[in-house]
């Protein structure tokens, strides 16, 4: 049934601001990031050590992470698709790091340069370093209900590569439907094929929001028993190499929803707004949230 508590796990500054063209400077990303620990949010993904090359809004990774001060009780993620990229988060003080696999062949060569099968080598290199030293590894599966080239992807190919990045020792797994295309009627059956091979409490929800089905998505998987939501400030975001594919729910969103079904989360929405306002006028944009839109004409 429901769960009576869920943990948001904040993917703005990292999902939501790869995709923005323009360099956001350094202080400003920082400035975010605190604003977003105000609001009460434990868990908030900072930026990516991938190549900057594929991702040049985040190449100044380094500098935020030194720029993050140490919070008891609030974690840091940052993404590592490779050995490189781990080494160089743990010099920068990572103290969590996240690896990205995908369930279509197809969307794993156009977003880390190999297939399902090398990444996952790689992967289990990057566990086993990070388990020498003590530091938790979060897995993602990506297009764990589409992929922009193959289209459908069968839950049975999400629930294998879940289950290997389970295996080689990821703590949870983050299921991604990276160009927002799913509905309750087709992540339902993804969810079940993953929780017939992993514990529910190992698994996390990440929607975007492309088609307008997050909230719906993500109803279902809280009765479905998951606790765990991903979601990005402002409704920032998108991946670059998923053409097309929008930003992940809005948080604000997701904590007003929960807020309505008596689910505690921490999170102080007022605080949480605030927080996308100060990105959402820095980007010179409306926010993606509709209850920031709505509240903010109360
Ligand atoms: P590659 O070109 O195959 O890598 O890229 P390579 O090993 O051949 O190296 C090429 C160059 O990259 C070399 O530099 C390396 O040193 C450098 P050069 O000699 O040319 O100067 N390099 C690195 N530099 C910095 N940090 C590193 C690193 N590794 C190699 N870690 C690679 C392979 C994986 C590096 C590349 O494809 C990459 O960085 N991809 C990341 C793409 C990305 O960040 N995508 C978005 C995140 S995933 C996502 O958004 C989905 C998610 O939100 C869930 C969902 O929504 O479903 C998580
Ligand atoms: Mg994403």
């Amino acid at each position: 049934g429901m769960p009576r508590f869920v943990k948001i796990v904040e993917v703005g500054p990292r999902d939501g601001l790869q995709n923005e063209k323009l360099i956001i400077p350094t202080p400003v990303k920082v400035e975010l990031i605190q604003k977003l620990v105000s609001s009460g949010l434990s868990v908030i993904e900072a930026t990516s050590f991938v190549s900057p090359k594929w991702v040049p809004q985040l190449a100044d990774a380094r500098d935020v992470m030194q720029s993050i001060p140490l919070i008891p009780g609030v974690k840091f993620p940052v993404l590592t698709p490779n050995l490189k990229g781990f080494e160089a988060a743990i010099a920068s003080g990572a103290k969590e790091v996240a690896v990205f696999a995908s369930a279509s062949e197809s969307f794993s060569v156009s977003n880390i340069n190999c297939s399902i099968e090398e990444s996952l080598e790689r992967y289990h290199k990057v566990v086993s370093a990070a388990k020498d030293m003590a530091i938790p590894v979060r897995g993602y599966v990506s297009c764990v209900v589409g992929c922009p080239v193959e289209g459908p992807v069968p839950p049975k190919k999400v629930a294998h590569v879940a289950k290997r990045l389970y295996d080689i020792g990821c703590y949870e797994i983050s299921l991604g439907d990276t160009i927002g295309v799913g509905t309750p009627g087709t992540v339902s059956p993804m969810l079940d094929a993953v929780m017939s091979v992993i514990p529910v409490d190992k698994l996390a929800v990440h929607f975007h929001d492309t088609y307008g089905q997050s909230l719906a998505n993500i109803f279902a998987a809280l009765q479905m028993g998951i606790s765990v939501i991903d979601s990005s400030v402002a409704g920032l975001g998108g991946c670059p190499y998923a053409k097309g594919a929008s930003g992940n729910v809005a948080t604000e969103d997701v904590v007003y929803m929960l807020n309505g079904l008596g689910v505690t989360t921490n999170v102080d929405l007022g605080k949480l707004m605030a927080a996308g306002d100060f990105i959402s006028k820095h980007l010179g944009r409306q926010s993606g949230s509709k209850v920031a839109i709505a509240l903010s004409r109360v």
